[in-house]
């Protein structure tokens, strides 16, 4: 069978299980499964290989039942890199990226001393450390599982020298004091969990995306836990909810930090707050 046939076999079959990105989705694993970038075999008809075509069936069949295509292809691109991802971590947003840019602008002449809180794939604190390269930093998470999977992303980053990773959670760090402190932690209401996509809901891991009956319990720890364990003037940097931004000021001003910025995503929602730790 061609190229074009198989694809639009798999778009069909997407879209009769009501999958929107059907004709994508199926280009993009023809790609995985060919091992060529999809523009590659979108310009040049190929005859594929029957090992090939089961293949892409059995992953067609994977996204007909909603498991998302970064989990299929175990990657997934931030900022240009390529992240290393299974359903033991969220898969990066795009709207975390907004807070890798202000965060190297602010280091960029330091030599940066920083904790990553639910490092995930480690697309935060990996982005940062190659962007500024005599800056150290700490990933930590309360799943075992999720830093397996961001020690496959340092090592294929080769940043070894200047990431460690550690299993644990946030209310465990005592030692260090960081110049900064980043996080995009759980954040959903729990009630809530309930009414997100099919992909998210079935796929994704419940402890990166729980928040708690007010959707604030993870950002409390990380916010109380920084007051002690950030420089003074230091920055935290958390990634928020849409909705969140007054809760969370309230947290942060109780606990001597003052807001310093805020990003906005595409829609003027603020979902970035940076603060700093006042005396
Ligand atoms: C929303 S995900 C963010 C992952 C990654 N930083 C990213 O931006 O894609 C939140 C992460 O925080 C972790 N987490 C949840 N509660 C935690 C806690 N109390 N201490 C440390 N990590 C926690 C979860 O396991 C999850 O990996």
């Amino acid at each position: 069978m061609k190229t074009y046939k198989l694809i639009n076999l798999g778009s069909r079959f997407l879209k009769y299980s009501g999958i929107l990105s059907n004709r994508l989705d199926s280009e993009i694993i023809l790609s995985h499964v060919m091992g060529l970038p999809r523009e590659r075999l979108l310009i040049k008809e190929k005859e594929i290989e029957k090992k090939e075509i089961s293949k892409f069936k059995r992953l067609i069949l994977r996204r007909s039942k909603s498991e998302p295509i970064a989990y299929i292809t175990r990657k997934k691109e931030f900022r240009s890199t390529k992240f290393f991802v299974d359903n033991n971590s969220l898969i990066p947003r795009p709207e975390t990226e907004l807070l890798i840019d202000p965060i190297i602008s602010i280091f960029k002449k330091k030599k940066l001393f920083f904790l990553d809180a639910g490092v995930g794939t480690g697309c935060i604190i990996f982005s940062i450390l190659k962007e500024l390269k005599h800056s150290k930093g700490v990933g930590i998470d309360k799943c075992k599982k999720t830093i397996i999977n961001a020690r496959k992303n340092l090592i294929s980053l080769k940043l070894e020298s200047r990431a460690k990773l550690i299993h644990k959670s946030i209310s465990n760090v005592f030692v260090n004091k960081f110049d900064l402190i980043v996080s995009n932690p759980p954040y959903i209401i729990n009630r809530d969990i309930k009414r997100l996509s099919p992909d998210i809901i079935k796929y994704e891991p419940r402890s990166a995306l729980d928040g708690g009956n007010d959707g604030l319990d993870v950002i409390r720890k990380v916010i109380y836990k920084s007051k002690h364990i950030l420089k003074l003037n230091g920055i935290l940097a958390l990634e928020i909810g849409n909705g969140q931004y007054s809760s969370v000021m309230k947290i942060l001003r109780a606990s001597n930090f003052r807001q310093k910025k805020v990003l906005k995503d595409y829609k003027n929602n603020i979902r970035c707050i940076f603060s700093t730790l006042q005396k």
